[in-house]
C-alpha cells in the first residue's frame, strides 16, 4: 500500500509571518497524524521560513508551482534548481492554474518531467469540471489528464497523483467517497497501471475538494484512498491535524 500523505494546500493566503506561525502549529501537534506524512505547500515567499519552522521535525514542505524551464528570461517563474533545499514537493497541474493561468495537459507534463530530474516530488492534481461530470464525461476527463500529464514519464517514485472535482474546490460540497472512489479507484489507477504497471501500486492517490475533519475519515477509509490535499482547512493548524488523525485512523 502506498504512504498516507495530507498535504495542505494555503494557495495564496499567509504572510511570511503568518505561515511561519501555521507551520509551527502543524509542528507541535504533528505526533497526533500518526504514520501520516503531513506536507505543508505555502506560497513560493514563505518556503525559506516554513522550512525552516518546521526543521526537526517530519512535516515536509511543498511549492503550489514552478516553471520548467532552468533559469532564464521567465519574469515572475520559479525554476525547479530554486526549489531545491526549500521544499520536498511540488504540486503540477492543480486546477486553479489550469482554469486562471492558461496551464495545460502539455505544460503540466513538462512540469512534471522537470520536477523529476530536479529531484522533486510531484503531486500531478487532475479534476473534472460540473460540466465534464454532467455530461458523462468525469472517468475519460480523469484518465485523459493522468496519462496526458505523465506523458514519457518512466519513473513512479515519488510520484503523488490529487483527484480534485472542480465542482468540489471551495464550495463546502465534497464529492462522496464513493464518486471519488469509482474516478480513483477507477480511472486514475488503471490510467496509472497502464503507466506504471505494478510500480502504481506505489503512487499515493489524494482526495481533494472540501476535505475536513468531518469527512476525511471517509474518504480514507477507501482502500483506493490515501490521503487528502486540503485547502480551507489546512489554513488552520488544529483543522489540518484533525483532518491528518482522522485519515491515520482509517487506515490503522
Ligand atoms: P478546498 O479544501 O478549500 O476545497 O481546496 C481544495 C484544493 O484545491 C486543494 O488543492
Amino acid at each position: 500500500m502506498p504512504a498516507s500523505v495530507v498535504a495542505g494546500n494555503w494557495k495564496m493566503n499567509t504572510t511570511v509571518s503568518e505561515a511561519v506561525a501555521l507551520a509551527a502549529g502543524v509542528k507541535d501537534g504533528a505526533s497526533s497524524a500518526g504514520n501520516v506524512e503531513l506536507v505543508l505547500c505555502p506560497p513560493f515567499v514563505s518556503l525559506t521560513a516554513v522550512r525552516d519552522a518546521v526543521q526537526g521535525s517530519a512535516v515536509k514542505v511543498g511549492a503550489q508551482n514552478m516553471y520548467h524551464q532552468d533559469s532564464g528570461a521567465f519574469t515572475g517563474e520559479v525554476s525547479p534548481g530554486m526549489l531545491q533545499g526549500l521544499c520536498e514537493y511540488v504540486i503540477i497541474g492543480h486546477s486553479e492554474r489550469r482554469q486562471l493561468f492558461c496551464e495545460t495537459d502539455e505544460s503540466v507534463n513538462d512540469k512534471i518531467k522537470a520536477a523529476q530530474a530536479a529531484g522533486l516530488k510531484p503531486i500531478l492534481c487532475v479534476g473534472e469540471s460540473l460540466e465534464e461530470r454532467e455530461a458523462g464525461k468525469a472517468m475519460d476527463v480523469n484518465s485523459g489528464q493522468v496519462r496526458a500529464g505523465l506523458d514519457g514519464v518512466t519513473d513512479a517514485s515519488g510520484l503523488i497523483v490529487a483527484y480534485e472535482p472542480v465542482w468540489a474546490i471551495g464550495t463546502g460540497q465534497a464529492a462522496t467517497p464513493g464518486i471519488a472512489a469509482e474516478v480513483m479507484g477507477g480511472a486514475i489507477y488503471e490510467a496509472l497501471r497502464g503507466i506504471f504497471a505494478s510500480a502504481a501500486d506505489q503512487v499515493p492517490l489524494l482526495y481533494g475538494g472540501s476535505m475536513n475533519a468531518g469527512n476525511a475519515g471517509d474518504f480514507a477509509a477507501q482502500d483506493c484512498i490515501h490521503g487528502g490535499l486540503v485547502g480551507g482547512a489546512a489554513l488552520q493548524a488544529d483543522q489540518f491535524l484533525q483532518v491528518a488523525a482522522a485519515v491515520a485512523a482509517a487506515k490503522a
